[in-house]
């Protein structure tokens, strides 16, 4: 199917016809329990669930037009042209879009990202969360949060727990239906990310996820090392108690990086500044402030710590990078275009 006619009737074909246009905001989650490891890279269930933050902070914000006269999607991101590897991932994501809705119709994606893209503050969570929001409205998809975050999964794992608002389990689930995340109890927490550098990773995480679980002899020890994390994550959740929350959140990192780090040939995210934070932070412990370090895959460092002492240990990390207080956030939504009509 190439061109469509207007049919009087066709509901399902609005999309085609109108260059219907819809725009979503959503925001960065960074996982406390990591996701690192799928067991189906086609559907993208992962290896073991996760639990993340939704933050306050760095908001992408994606414009879909359908655009039924086009022969390929173009895809622009902060501007610019994507690459042609984002636009087939993007191109991709529509593709399950458009299969449900029952059309083609080619479309103009348009994104900025608050955040530095690729470089481990979790752009591709953002990025496929809003455009899972925008898309699935512009091609007037039927979908509510549980089928929202199903959707985002598919474009990026962690843009699943993106479309959750706060604190957000996704459940490894064992098939397209139980794989989503969904909202979770859990004490005040703040975060505070220090931005060490906000060049693109040389490896994706998508690249390097792949390569620990083929060649690393420590995959296996890390998917059951984090079930058993999560577990008690959710456990430290119910009880509100932030110190277990933040033992588990740091160790849960560090394991992570260990991991990456025992591929063949080897990743390392951390850098050196990545070290010292994560050393300051265990130097202001010692000192009674307390605060636990993580960093997702690149060398950013987010401290998580309660909302009344993220000041003091913002200041303390201030001279290893630009830092940000953040605090839990909303779910990946709908929004007026600027200036523009839906
Ligand atoms: P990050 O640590 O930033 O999540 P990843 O390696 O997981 O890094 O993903 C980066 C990739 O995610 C980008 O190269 C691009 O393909 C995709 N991405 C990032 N932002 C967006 C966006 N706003 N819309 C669509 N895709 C995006
Ligand atoms: C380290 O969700 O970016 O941030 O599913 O292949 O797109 P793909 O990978 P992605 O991986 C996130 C890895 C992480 C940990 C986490 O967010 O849980
Ligand atoms: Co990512």
């Amino acid at each position: 199917m190439t061109t469509v006619a207007p049919s009087a009737g066709a509901g399902d074909e609005r999309a085609q016809t109108s260059n219907a246009s819809a725009t979503a905001r959503a925001y960065p989650n960074i996982a406390l329990v990591k996701y690192w490891g799928k067991r189906d890279e086609r559907l993208m269930l992962p290896a073991a669930g996760s639990l993340s933050l939704t933050l306050d902070v760095f908001p992408t914000e994606t414009t879909v037009t359908v655009d039924p006269g086009a022969d390929r999607d173009r895809f622009e991101l902060d501007g610019a042209p994507a690459s042609e590897e984002q636009t087939g991932r993007v191109t991709r994501f529509l593709d399950l879009v458009r299969e449900r809705a029952g059309t083609t119709a080619r479309a103009v994606v348009r994104s900025t990202n608050a955040a530095p893209t690729g470089a481990g503050l979790a752009s591709s969570a953002s990025g496929f969360a809003a455009l899972a929001v925008s898309a699935a409205a512009a091609y007037r998809l039927d979908a509510d949060r549980l089928a929202l975050s199903r959707l985002a999964r598919r474009g990026s794992g962690s843009a699943a727990r993106s479309i959750v608002p706060g604190v957000a389990v996704w459940h490894a689930g064992e098939d397209d239906g139980s794989s989503f995340a969904e909202p979770v109890d859990a004490p005040p927490l703040s975060m505070v990310i220090v931005t060490i550098d906000r060049a693109m990773k040389a490896v994706s995480s998508r690249e390097a996820m792949r390569r620990t679980a083929l060649t690393s002899p420590f995959h296996a020890a890390w998917i059951s090392d984090t079930a058993q994390a999560l577990e008690a994550m959710l456990v430290a959740c119910r009880d509100g108690d932030f110190t277990r929350i933040g033992r588990i959140t740091e160790t849960n990192a560090l394991r992570m990086h260990a991991v990456i780090q025992s591929a063949d040939p080897p990743i390392q995210y951390l850098a050196p500044t990545s070290v010292a934070a994560f050393d300051e932070v265990r130097r202001l412990r010692a000192e009674g402030l307390e605060a636990y370090a993580t960093a997702d895959a690149g060398p950013n460092v987010v401290a998580l710590a309660r909302p009344a002492d993220a000041e003091a240990v913002a200041d303390a990390l201030a001279h290893l990078g630009e830092t940000t207080i953040a605090g839990p956030g909303p779910g990946a939504a709908l929004v007026e275009p600027a200036g523009g009509t839906a």
